[in-house]
């Protein structure tokens, strides 16, 4: 049986994937999924339980049985905690300081590919990460490596009021052994840095489209 289309969005932090992931997803009528809410989760609730993630195996061992689970409100992915849905939580400065180390440890990277790949078996996703078109799923025809220069995405944080090292982050998360982030060989490259998130949705969208229908 064939799979719901995966639209795989991957880049560094602040290029605007996260932005342009969810205005595609709304177009198509797709579900968005945010990888990296989930990444932040786990990191959130270790810190919560005072675990330091550079413990891999203090990690591994309370892993199943943190209280997190992943869900949808309308067409867009929550992760909630004990049944409430998280949000500043997820960016908060420790959480953005212990990220990337949490996403280097492959007991959580196999937890939450798992969870990812869930989403797509009921539904059509566009799902934005590091890692979505090499690993989660590297058989999808439809993908795209969205960056912008580091000084425009780090304009773009400042912007948006939030305290967070991306240029060490990206390093952590492209120098890391497991799953680092990279452009898959046959993702296609948006560079955003001169462009509107129009102009990208729409430059994304109809090449989705085009693939649509020579895949139909
Ligand atoms: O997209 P974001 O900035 O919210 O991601 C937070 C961190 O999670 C990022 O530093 C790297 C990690 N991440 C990952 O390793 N793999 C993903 N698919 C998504 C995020």
């Amino acid at each position: 049986m064939s799979l719901p289309p995966a639209i795989a969005i991957d880049g560094p932090a602040a290029s605007g994937k996260s932005t342009v992931a969810k205005l595609i997803a709304r177009e198509l009528g797709y579900t968005f999924i945010n990888t990296g809410a989930m990444y932040r989760a786990v990191t959130w609730c270790l810190l919560q339980r005072g675990i330091d993630p550079s413990n891999h195996a203090a990690v591994a061992e309370v892993l199943p049985e943190l209280p997190l689970s992943f869900g949808k409100e309308g067409s867009v992915s929550t992760v909630l905690h004990e049944g409430r849905v998280l949000r500043d939580e997820l960016t908060a400065p420790e959480t953005n300081a212990n990220v990337s180390a949490v996403a280097g440890i492959p007991a959580v990277r196999a937890l939450l590919v798992a969870k990812q790949r869930e989403y797509n078996t009921r539904e059509a996703v566009v799902m934005e990460g590091r890692d979505i078109g090499t690993v989660v799923f590297p058989n999808t025809p439809y993908k795209y490596f969205v960056t912008a220069s580091e000084e425009v995405r780090a304009a773009r944080r400042a912007a948006e009021g939030i305290t967070d090292s991306i240029a060490e982050r990206d390093r952590k998360d492209s120098s890391r052994a497991c799953a680092p982030l990279r452009q898959a060989e046959d993702a296609l490259l948006v560079d955003t840095s001169d462009m509107s998130i129009e102009q990208v949705v729409a430059f994304i969208v109809r090449d989705i489209r085009h693939k649509l229908s020579d895949n139909s």
